[in-house]
């Protein structure tokens, strides 16, 4: 941290109505809380910082500075929302390098992928302050001479969200971006293991000119607590959460007491399916960059590989090579593209997996030996799985490629859909009438046809099945955030 071009942008305690609020001690004596979190180095086990633990009274008073906030903010003109958050969008990238330094210390990725999410998060920013300015209503022809029929689109309210570690800038942007430009306030808990992310955003918002109780960022390591108050509290119109499905369920239950409308984005277990047609190298290629990106610590990355079984032998012995050249390391060395995993219950989680397959009678062709006491796990790839294998139908959320044989096209679309989620998939093939069918019939919410990276701003990100509801990003994404009011304008013959 001591290494930051601007070492303001290193923030320690919650942002709630635009002021760096410490976290309300007696609360916390109260409950017996500690008043600092110490937030850890994943590739060294160091602390980078301490940053104020804050409660659900604080995250109480965040919900209602953003209910102050939005009177004002939801009439603010659309053009004036658009500049400032275009504002903030080039703060983001004018600080892209200490922002990328600040999540690869405390997230663990390559800085080289650290950086790269600092765009993919600023490009939402961009998106949706142009979004901002697209707004439209409807008239709709009326059944009757006197009347009219108007629709109007007006912002939902005070929208709360949970964002998860994996992403600590780009998830929050996704749905900030979206929630800001439509009008809506936001209050955010970021993940306790990244916490730095989020407050450095904030202070580019004030920076920005964004105005206090717009974006609040409450951070506490009372993950059931705050958790309850952001989908709970009366003043709430709208949550939002990025994570497992098994989270994700449970706060829906919470926001069904007050009815509030929710947009989650949950679990996966992507399929990559390599038909006997495809471009091999292309799929080799595709399948290490879905499967690899960010050690395999995202929802859409690859968690099955398929691969037709005449080609079977040949894309694991091109796919084996090309996993023995990543260098697994401390993201802040240039040449690592393997970070650490972000705990030791997630590495033990890994390999366990691992380790059921190989008892299963499943092979590793390269890897699954976990690195001493470190939270490394190396890059790893297990041949001859089975779909009903714990290593296939959990999600991994690690470097691990299970890969499984098929013969046919129907075999394997049965054996992707064969699960409750239903995020991301890929597939190879040069086919275009097999590309149709099998684009058709994946139950899944995105597809990667002939490509392993579908993320950007002007797509719909979002699942079906258990992984999820709503979508984020693209034209698409502004609607989650917004009401549909219908007018009926009455009495026009007289
Ligand atoms: C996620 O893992 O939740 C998000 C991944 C992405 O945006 O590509």
């Amino acid at each position: 941290m001591d290494k930051l071009n601007d070492p303001a942008l290193h923030k320690t305690s919650s942002y709630i109505q635009g002021m760096w609020q410490n976290s309300n001690e007696k609360d916390h004596k109260d409950n017996g809380n500690k008043d600092k979190v110490a937030v850890i180095n994943p590739a060294n086990g160091q602390v980078v910082s301490y940053v104020s633990n804050a409660s659900s009274v604080d995250a109480e008073l965040a919900i209602k500075s953003a209910k102050k906030a939005f009177s004002s903010w939801s009439k603010t003109p659309a053009a004036k929302r658009s500049e400032l958050m275009r504002k903030w969008f080039e703060l983001m990238l004018a600080n892209k390098d200490d922002l990328a330094r600040i999540l690869t210390l405390e997230q663990g990725k390559p800085l080289a992928e650290a950086k790269g999410e600092i765009a993919y998060g600023a490009s939402f920013i961009e998106w949706f302050a142009e979004e901002a300015k697209r707004v439209y209503g409807d008239t709709i022809p009326s059944p009757g001479q006197d009347k009219r029929i108007i629709v109007i689109k007006q912002p939902i309210g005070v929208v709360t969200a949970i964002t998860p570690w994996n992403f600590p800038n780009a998830m929050i942007a996704r749905k900030a971006a979206a929630a800001l430009a439509a009008g809506c306030t936001f209050v955010v808990r970021p993940a306790i293991e990244t916490p730095l992310s989020a407050l450095a955003m904030a202070e580019l918002a004030e920076r920005a000119g964004i105005p206090a109780g717009v974006f609040n960022v409450v951070v506490g390591d009372d993950a059931p607590g705050i958790g309850r108050t952001l989908t709970e509290h009366p003043d709430v119109a709208k949550f939002t959460f990025t994570g497992s499905t098994q989270v994700g369920s449970l706060l829906m239950r919470q926001c069904a007491t007050g009815v509030k409308r929710t947009s989650m984005e949950l679990g996966g277990n992507a399929p990559f399916i390599v038909f006997d047609d495809a471009d091999l190298d292309a799929a080799v290629q595709g399948a290490i960059a879905s499967k690899y990106r960010n050690a395999g610590q995202t929802c859409v990355c690859t968690n099955r590989i398929f691969v037709h079984n005449k080609i079977k032998e040949q894309f694991c012995d091109r796919f084996v090579s090309e996993v023995s050249r990543l260098v697994m390391g401390n993201g802040l060395n240039e040449a690592v593209n393997i970070g650490p995993l972000i705990s030791r219950k997630a590495v033990d989680s890994v390999h366990s997996l691992v380790q059921d397959a190989a008892q299963q009678g499943a092979k590793i062709l390269i890897g699954g030996t976990p690195l001493n006491d470190s939270l490394f796990y190396p890059p790893t790839v297990v041949c001859d799985v089975t779909n009903d294998m714990c290593l296939a139908n959990q999600e991994i959320f690690g470097p691990v490629s299970p890969i499984i044989g098929f013969d046919s096209e129907e075999e394997v679309i049965a054996m992707a859909n064969d699960t409750e989620f239903g995020l991301a998939a890929y597939f190879y093939s040069r086919d275009i009438g097999r590309i149709w069918r099998v684009a058709e019939g994946l139950e899944y919410g995105m597809v990667g046809v002939n490509e392993g990276l579908i993320s950007n701003a002007a797509a719909p990100f979002g699942g079906v099945k258990q992984s999820g509801n709503g979508r984020e990003g693209s034209k698409y994404g502004l609607d989650d955030y917004m009401e549909i009011k219908y007018l009926c304008l009455g009495g026009l013959d007289k």
